[in-house]
């Protein structure tokens, strides 16, 4: 089949787009509102960008408070630092709970019962459950103009400052363990992928 987007003519009972660009890895972003509520959830137009600087990004689509801004992209903007924590197997729970639409001064981190540690060098906590936590200074947001009047998809960059990593997944040759860490990925639907021995292997690069 093939189809143009802006026609919408796909014939299909829902719109395949995300069940298309797959897995996709999740960022899982803590936050901090100006009255200082904790913010948690998932964003899975999420990627890392850049090496040198490590760069990320995630794509805030449509909220709906009265700035149509989801919270995330919000307290990013306002105070300039965020911790992307990596989604796993263990804490697929409480990824999916903290996506709940919920009011800003609602504390998402206390709602899905997960412990949030300080970071080194921001105010934002990080996820102690989580194995890996990326410590980001909000560098701009780029807008993409969405096709309904008035809609815009923020797309939010943040430089990595600083990096944690649970040294229980340090293998003895200092490296990440990814298959004892289960990491998830976003598929299309409500469905997911889960990074495992059985799921990962190895290619050698040419030269
Ligand atoms: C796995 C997963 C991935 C998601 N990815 C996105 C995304 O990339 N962009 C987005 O706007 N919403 C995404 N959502 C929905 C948000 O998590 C949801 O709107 C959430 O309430 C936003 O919270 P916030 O207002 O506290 O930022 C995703 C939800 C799930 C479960």
């Amino acid at each position: 089949m093939f189809y143009e987007p802006r026609k919408k003519n796909h014939g299909l009972p829902k719109n395949p787009f995300n069940s298309l660009v797959i897995p996709r890895p999740i960022g899982w972003i803590s936050s901090i509102d100006k009255h200082g509520v904790h913010n948690l959830a998932p964003y899975s137009f999420f990627n890392a960008v850049s090496y040198s600087p490590p760069t990320v990004m995630f794509s805030s689509g449509v909220g709906i408070a009265d700035d149509k801004t989801k919270d995330s992209a919000r307290n990013v903007e306002a105070s300039g630092e965020f911790v992307c924590n990596l989604s796993t197997w263990d804490t697929r729970e409480q990824m999916n709970k903290s996506s709940a639409t919920l009011p800003p001064e609602t504390d998402e981190i206390a709602l899905t019962g997960l412990t949030p540690i300080d970071s080194m060098l921001i105010s934002v906590p990080r996820i102690a459950e989580a194995p890996v936590n990326l410590e980001c200074k909000y560098l701009k947001t780029v807008e993409i103009p969405g096709w309904n009047e008035g809609d815009v998809y923020k797309v939010l960059f943040g430089e990595v400052i600083g990096i944690h990593i649970n040294d229980d997944f340090i293998t003895d040759e200092g490296l990440i363990d990814i298959t004892k860490m289960k990491p998830i990925g976003r598929l299309g639907y409500n469905d997911y992928a889960r990074v495992d021995v059985d799921s990962s292997f190895t290619l050698v690069r040419p030269p």
